[in-house]
């Protein structure tokens, strides 16, 4: 497969920045690969406009119309899937997924998060970093399992914390590193450069002992 044939689908919650980052980069050349879906569960998600206004088809269920999560779950992805993508990328999208929805998608779905996992799977990461008195905090962007923020992670991107940070300053300064490191790691798969195999992150083939680290080039390299 070339790499502009690699279908990529995207899911959001919001504002949908981390996505905007995808399609600015795929206009710009920075991304192998096409977005063909960008989803939410939020009908409202502003993300879903910006998506529009580029020609991307969007699609969005209301979770109110579904007695159940698992029945959601599995009609979202069955809009996913008629998208027929490569990998879907969860982009600040903020919901935690049926096993049985994750499980079919293991290995072509991945998320971003704002830690450096394993810290602080879940949410309110930067008043965890803050509260523990880490030095460094950061992101990552992993390969979705059942277990939450809890999957093999592809690359990280660092960010020393400052004396007199404040959860909203510590997200304002990490954003623009997370968009770098999710157009990384994206078009690292759209190239065939990362997979997972046998639960284990394979870069050009070779199983990571460590997350691959997301350089001032915005390039990934091993540690
Ligand atoms: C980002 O910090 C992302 O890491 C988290 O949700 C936040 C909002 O993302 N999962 P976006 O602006 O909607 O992409």
């Amino acid at each position: 497969m070339t790499s502009n044939e690699f279908r990529i689908a995207v899911l959001i919650s919001g504002r949908g920045s981390n996505m905007r980052a995808l399609l600015d980069a795929r206009r710009e050349g920075r991304l192998a690969g096409n977005i063909v879906l960008v989803g939410s569960n939020r009908r409202g998600a502003a993300g879903l406009a910006v998506a529009e206004a580029e020609g991307i088809p969007t699609a969005s269920l209301d979770a109110a119309a579904y007695t159940d999560r698992a029945a959601y779950d599995r009609a979202l992805f069955e809009r996913v899937a008629a998208a027929r993508p490569d990998l879907v990328v969860l982009a600040g999208f903020m919901r935690i997924l049926d096993p049985a929805v994750v499980a079919a998608w293991e290995g072509r779905m991945i998320n971003i998060h704002p830690s450096l996992l394993p810290k602080y799977p879940g949410l309110h990461t930067h008043e965890r970093a803050l509260a523990a008195g880490d030095a460094l905090h950061g992101a990552s962007v992993h390969y979705v399992t059942a277990e939450l923020d809890g999957g093999p992670v592809i690359a990280q991107a660092e960010l020393a914390v400052r004396a007199g940070d404040t959860p909203a300053s510590l997200a304002e300064r990490l954003l623009p590193r997370e968009h770098r490191l999710l157009v990384a790691c994206v078009d690292a798969i759209a190239r065939g450069h990362v997979r997972l195999r046998d639960g284990r992150v394979e870069h050009d083939a070779k199983p990571l002992a460590a997350p691959l680290q997301l350089a001032s080039d915005s390039r990934l390299h091993e540690r």
